[in-house]
């Protein structure tokens, strides 16, 4: 497939009294057409700065991307004038954003804020515009669209607020859809549900799809391909089933080993990763993981580790990328023999890497 997005060197800082916070600094990645990529790292790593970088909403002051080429389809967003932008924006991208509240107008009602973009974006009329917005409600699994429609943000749930932006996300026919952590805000299963729609919704259409998120088990169940951010950077990248089965990077497997997985022992499932990340403003030198990495060596604290091939597509940006394998082994070795007798009563502890989790009746992230 083609690709939709080509992300290069991309840097957004904000010019802050505290100093320059390098939110974006210097993250390169494609998208397929019809791709579904998964955006994951901890709070303040950059995800929300570099998807607002895509859709050229960074708030300026304080903010401005300060170098890099964002090509979508055959436009440079970062060339192109605010009316052009205006244009992508609500048309061929659309995000929906973590609490749909900030994003849904509360004094218009649903069908209001659904046809105005029919409107303005698709030049419908005003009553082909309302019956494709009760339409697009039916399919993103709102009961009764007749009557909900007349309806205030309010008068919805959070999960069905959540498929209202969905709704109007889709509404323009985008090629892309940004979702900003579309689903932390609600209960597990509520979760499931709307990542299971955009995911049906976008292969349905053949619309590429960024999933921001805290949690790697949600992009193993639903992304082709997953980016690791840490500290404004893109630390690993590969396939969401190597990522899983193979991480590359000690970061990666910090966060595999923080999400609850099935295949290991209960007492070994949850391993939160110790330490902060860095101040964005006052990088260190060397690998910005170092300070929490279990396996720095001495050229951490001085050289910055590139992102660099680490087998089939798959990227990492660590020094001991080679040996992570062997090393992980030793580590759930050592664990097994701490948690002995206990991780004996339950099933057999699996290394992160083993080549178990992938297989196929252990599909990526079924328990995540
Ligand atoms: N308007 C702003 N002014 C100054 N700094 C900002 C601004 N917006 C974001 N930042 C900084 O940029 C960095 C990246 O923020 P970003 O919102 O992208 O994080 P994130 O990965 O989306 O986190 P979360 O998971 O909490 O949403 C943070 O250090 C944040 O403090
Ligand atoms: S480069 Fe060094 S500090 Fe950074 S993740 Fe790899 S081993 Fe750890
Ligand atoms: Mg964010």
């Amino acid at each position: 497939m083609p690709n939709i997005l080509e992300v290069k060197d991309l840097r957004t800082y904000f010019f802050t009294y505290e100093g320059v916070v390098k939110a974006v600094d210097g993250v390169s990645y494609e998208l397929e057409e019809g791709e579904t990529l998964g955006l994951v790292g901890e709070s303040g790593c950059g995800k929300s700065v570099s998807a607002l970088s895509v859709m050229r909403l960074i708030p300026d002051p304080p903010g401005r991307i300060v170098n890099g080429e964002i090509q979508f389809e055959d436009e440079d967003i970062l060339k192109i004038d605010m009316n052009d932008m205006r244009r992508i924006r609500g048309g061929k991208i659309a995000m929906v954003f973590q609490e749909p509240m900030t994003s849904l107008n509360p004094v218009l009602t649903v069908e209001k804020q659904i046809t105005e973009t029919l409107e303005l974006h698709m030049g419908m009329t005003r009553a082909e515009a309302r019956r494709e917005g009760v339409d697009l409600l039916a399919r993103v699994g709102i009961p009764d669209p007749d009557k909900r429609i007349k309806q205030y943000p309010h008068q919805f749930s959070g999960g069905m607020r959540q498929r209202v932006m969905i709704a109007m996300a889709l509404s323009c026919n985008p090629r892309l859809i940004i979702a900003d952590e579309p689903t932390t805000a609600l209960d597990v299963t509520i979760q499931a549900q709307i990542l299971e729609l955009m995911k049906a919704l976008t292969t349905e259409f053949g619309v590429a799809l960024i999933i921001i998120t805290h949690n790697l088990g949600v992009v193993a169940r639903y992304a082709d391909r997953v980016n690791i951010m840490y500290a404004g950077k893109i630390i690993e990248r590969g396939s969401a089933r190597e990522i899983y089965a193979n991480p590359r990077h000690p970061y990666t497997v910090g966060l595999l080993r923080s999400v609850p997985r099935l295949d290991l022992p209960r007492r070994m499932r949850l391993d939160p990763i110790e330490g902060q990340p860095p101040d964005l403003v006052n990088l260190p030198p060397g690998c910005s993981f170092r300070e929490r990495c279990r396996w720095a060596i001495d050229k951490c604290a001085t050289d910055t580790p590139e992102l660099i091939p680490a087998g089939e597509g798959h990227l990492s940006a660590c020094f001991r990328a080679e040996e992570l394998g062997d090393l992980i082994k030793e580590v759930v070795a050592e664990e097994a023999r701490k948690f002995g007798a206990d991780a004996e009563s339950e099933a057999a502890p699996e290394p992160v890497a083993s080549e178990a989790v992938a297989s196929e009746e252990n599909q990526p992230g079924e328990d995540g």
